[in-house]
């Protein structure tokens, strides 16, 4: 490990960066790429050769998108939830691009697109690979940053946000170890939205 990445996967996320500036992609997937180390951590048979790459080019795909739908893709009450499936199919283009010019031995390209290949849209796992991967990615939503993040996106106070996270993503996660790591970040996530509600009515 050099820094946050991987000596393999450092080259990968170089040429995922360009397309990652849109919709805070760059922190939410770097983000999403240490927790799947995490769940790594716990599956020691998983191959993170499959995940963390398949993690650092997901959603390279937004970008082909016009910004002000974006946060209107994704949660309960999506304006555009076509676009779900939509950044799927360009990511999965854009990834292979990048990835053939790559050229990395390690990376198995074939088992990094079919994963990026429905990893929202797709509810079942593959493989157990696939299963890493789309809990990593949905336990972003429940961090500080993802948290701040979908209050801006869905223009709901954090305590709204977190009864959210609990009533819609939760039961969407497909590993115990995500269960259990989401269930520990609403612990974080729920007391500040309390704090901050808290706050906000004896100020006023
Ligand atoms: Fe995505
Ligand atoms: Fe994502």
């Amino acid at each position: 490990m050099n820094g946050i990445l991987s000596e393999r996967d450092a080259p990968i996320w170089e040429a995922a960066r360009p397309w990652l500036d849109v919709r805070s992609n760059d922190e939410h997937t770097l983000i999403s790429y240490r927790l799947g180390i995490a769940l790594l951590g716990a599956h020691p048979d998983v191959e993170a050769r499959v995940v963390l790459p398949a993690i650092l080019l997901h959603d390279v795909g937004w970008k082909m998108f016009p910004e002000e739908k974006l946060a209107h893709a994704v949660g309960p009450t999506a304006k555009y939830p076509e676009l779900q499936r939509a950044h799927e199919i360009e990511s999965v283009r854009i990834a292979r691009g990048e990835l053939e010019r790559l050229a990395i031995l390690d990376v198995d390209i074939g088992r990094v697109l079919a994963i990026i290949d429905g990893h929202d849209t797709r509810p079942q796992a593959l493989s157990l690979e696939d299963a890493l991967m789309k809990d990593a990615d949905k336990l972003w939503r429940f961090t500080p940053h993802g948290i701040s993040c979908l209050c801006d996106w869905f223009e709901t106070p954090p305590k709204e946000t977190v009864a959210m996270l609990e009533s819609y993503v939760l039961p969407k996660l497909v590993t115990d170890t995500g269960r259990t790591m989401a269930r520990a970040l609403l612990a974080d996530g729920v007391a500040m939205a309390w704090m901050r509600e808290a706050l906000r009515r004896t100020t006023w």
